[in-house]
């Protein structure tokens, strides 16, 4: 069977990697798809997060990376999928996570939304926890694959040098 987890991976972090290694036990193929969202500001272009989400799964077999724009059940649906992955971090995700779900089932009976629990180490953890803690010069080893690590150092290392010229 073949599961879409969609998200805005901006960038991928352990937890979501946690949760695709996961998902790839349970599933015969994972489509990672990256959600073109223009509400968000977005540190990393979408063809960023899809080379690091690339780089990141290189050592699962059966996950793809994709991106998507629009809804995404219309997504699912244009891919043959039945079923959207979706991770729960703590309490505070429920009811954001149950509105999305009610809806898309709303506008997609046939999909399914799976829930799977983060795992405890990474319960705490975001995107943007993540690019706070790399701006401030914090260690962001082992939340992030290495990958997103050396890109997110360079990116804003220069950032931080482009402030300091003007
Ligand atoms: N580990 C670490 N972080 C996690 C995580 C995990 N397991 N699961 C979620 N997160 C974090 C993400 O890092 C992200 O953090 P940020 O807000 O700091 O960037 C946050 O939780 C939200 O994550 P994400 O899964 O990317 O959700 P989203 O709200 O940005 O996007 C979509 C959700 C893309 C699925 C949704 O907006 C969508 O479907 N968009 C398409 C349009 C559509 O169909 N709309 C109708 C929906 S009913």
């Amino acid at each position: 069977m073949k599961a879409i987890y969609p998200g805005s991976f901006d960038p991928v972090t352990c937890g979501h990697l946690d949760i695709i290694e996961r998902a790839t036990s349970v599933f015969d193929q994972v489509i990672v798809a990256v959600a073109v969202n223009l509400e968000k500001q977005p540190l990393f272009s979408v063809e960023e997060r899809m080379e690091l989400l690339r780089q990141a799964c290189g050592h699962l077999e059966n996950v793809s990376v994709d991106c998507f724009e629009g809804l995404t059940v219309d997504y699912a649906r244009q891919k043959g999928a039945k079923v959207l992955i979706r991770s729960l971090r703590a309490v505070s995700d429920f009811e954001y996570e149950l509105q999305m779900a009610l809806m898309n089932k709303r506008l997609n009976p046939e999909v399914e939304t799976l829930f799977m629990m983060t795992s405890a180490e990474y319960s705490f953890l975001s995107s943007s926890l993540v690019k706070e803690l790399a701006h401030l010069g914090t260690s962001i080893n082992g939340l992030v694959p290495k990958c997103v690590e050396e890109k997110l150092l360079a990116k804003l290392g220069r950032r931080a040098q482009e402030a300091e010229k003007r």
